[in-house]
């Protein structure tokens, strides 16, 4: 019998956990437009290198998602990790990730529009349109002289880019836009 209670409620806890994340998801993507969704693991290394962060910079993730990107940077290139986010899933696996890893990335529950990003030397994006539109003004106003902007997938509208990266060389399909405030 009490082993009947046991098993009764941990499919509680688990049914719990799901609908939490579940339910999460929905409220970042109605607060944000944007869904949460990874890009595919084995791009890290590449994109980590395209990047190429320098000790000590400073990376933001807009849209930290998981943290990962953040982790494994400040894990090989020991940069100061940023992230900011809105979907409560997100950011529950993002901070879960962080003390897991022991790593000491700081990570907001915050609307990045809100988020003074002046700091950042490095700037990582994984995004829609709409929002890059809105966020191109923001970086023209507030980020510093050098910072380089790495958006997957989609272009800054109006900003002239510098290079553009293909991770897939294949199939061309993902691709990140490199841009530099001037
Ligand atoms: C496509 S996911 C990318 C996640 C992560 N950067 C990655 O590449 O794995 C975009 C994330 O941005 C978050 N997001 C979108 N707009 C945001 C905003 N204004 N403030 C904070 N987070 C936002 C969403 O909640 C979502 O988790």
């Amino acid at each position: 019998m009490s082993f009947n209670i046991f098993i009764l409620f941990f499919i509680l806890i688990l049914l719990f956990f799901f609908t939490f994340l579940f339910v999460g998801n929905l409220v970042g993507y109605f607060l944000t437009g944007v869904p949460f969704v990874s890009f595919p693991k084995k791009f890290l290394v590449e994109i980590l290198k395209i990047m190429a962060p320098k000790e000590n910079e400073t990376l933001i993730d807009l849209g930290c998602g998981d943290g990962t990107l953040l982790i494994e940077a400040e894990r090989r290139y020991k940069v100061k990790g940023i992230g900011y986010e809105l979907s409560p899933t997100a950011f529950f696996l993002s901070y879960f990730n962080k003390i897991f890893k022991k790593s000491k990335i700081k990570i907001f529950y915050k609307n990045f529009f809100k988020a003074n990003l002046k700091e950042a030397d490095l700037i990582f994006c994984y995004l829609f349109p709409e929002i890059m539109e809105k966020l191109s003004e923001k970086f023209k106003k507030e980020l510093k002289k050098g910072t380089k902007i790495f958006s997957l997938s989609f272009p800054l509208p109006n900003w002239p880019n510098k290079e553009i990266r293909y991770l897939d060389e294949k199939n061309k399909k993902w691709k990140i836009y490199i841009y530099q405030k001037e």
